[in-house]
């Protein structure tokens, strides 16, 4: 081999490194080349292994062409590894670009059921008004729920309100006065208490009727209440409830465990609608508990949640507010 033999070989392989290195894609490739034409085994320590032959003086010649050769090829390696490791980062901050304006992910909003907001207002008020909350078991026995009211065994009053029996002989309260004797059993007087809970009917489904619905009692004992301090009472509670312009007017009624009676009806919608029972506790009511009808009277009330938030929010199916439909939920 002559010098310029040799010389051009070398030229030879650095031009097929250069193009192979421009044409490689990935880091992987890049590695094989460069194991390829720098290791040991590569073409350029061949090249020099032909030298043996040549002039000693040429020889200088062609180790000095190797070593271009050799960093021409490194530096080309060197710069195409930093091109696609940039071209990698560059892609992967592409992918996991964040647009700003795009619309977000829409988390509903969730919000209190008109019964439950109904009931915190009404709570709210009594107890602004001095009442303390209470609140009593559904399942009851006969005792609670009629005897220590004063229904009288096999007495009519049982059939205003149709009662689900339970197997073993106990019942699903009728209605949350019930509390009115827990209460007082376990208080002294004076008594401000508000009952807020589930009451329970064998009633038929419809517009205004249901078998499950929410009462809140209201019970007040003291020395010298009045039938004033009730409709007082009853009157700057509704006020509020309603506002200053509602119509209300106290009726005439008979419930066992008050004398004298009243049903409380609000004017709405041209008619009268009866939200609630109210009377002066009855004598033998507080008998049923230990207190002394000689030195303590009381004032009670009843009133259906369910009638206070159709009025309220002008809903005029009873159904609605129980079969969760979120086209209704979704106005209040
Ligand atoms: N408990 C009665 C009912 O469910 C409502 C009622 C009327 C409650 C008069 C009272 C009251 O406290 O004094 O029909």
């Amino acid at each position: 081999m002559t010098v310029n033999e040799l010389e051009a070989q070398l030229d030879t392989i650095c031009l097929q490194a250069k193009a192979a290195i421009v044409a490689a894609d990935s880091l992987e490739t890049l590695e094989q080349l460069r194991i390829q034409y720098m290791g040991k085994k590569g073409p350029i320590p061949q090249v020099l292994g032909g030298m043996g032959k040549l002039d000693p003086a040429d020889r200088p010649k062609i180790g000095a062409k190797a070593n271009e050769v050799k960093d021409a090829i490194q530096g080309d390696l060197d710069g195409k590894k930093n091109a696609l490791q940039a071209a990698a980062i560059a892609a992967k901050l592409e992918a996991e670009t964040l647009d700003v304006t795009m619309p977000g992910t829409y988390r509903p909003q969730g919000r209190l059921h008109p019964l439950t907001s109904t009931t915190d207002r009404i709570l709210d008020i009594l107890v602004g008004l001095g009442y303390t909350v209470a609140e009593g078991p559904e399942m009851e026995t006969d005792y609670y729920n009629f005897e220590a009211l004063n229904f009288l065994p096999d007495h009519p009053a049982r059939d205003m309100q149709d009662t689900l029996y339970l197997p073993d002989g106990n019942l699903l309260r009728t209605h949350t006065s019930t509390v009115q004797i827990r209460y007082m059993e376990n208080n002294d007087p004076p008594i401000r208490v508000a009952a807020p809970g589930r009451v329970y009917r064998r009633d038929t489904v419809d517009a205004t009727h249901s078998a499950v619905f929410h009462q809140i009692e209201l019970l007040a004992v003291d020395e010298g209440l009045t039938f004033t301090d009730l409709k007082g009472t009853l009157k700057v509670f509704l006020q509020d409830l309603f506002g200053e312009e509602l119509e209300v007017r106290f009726r005439a009624s008979f419930f066992p465990f008050t004398e004298p009676s009243a049903e409380v009806d609000v004017m709405w919608k041209g008619r009268w609608l009866e939200i609630m029972g109210c009377g002066m506790v009855d004598p033998n009511v507080l008998k049923s508990v230990g207190y002394d009808p000689e030195v303590y009277t009381g004032f009670a009330a009843g009133l259906g949640i369910e009638r206070v938030a159709m009025v309220l929010h002008q809903i005029d199916d009873i159904r609605r507010l129980y079969n969760s439909d979120l086209r209704f939920l979704n106005q209040f």
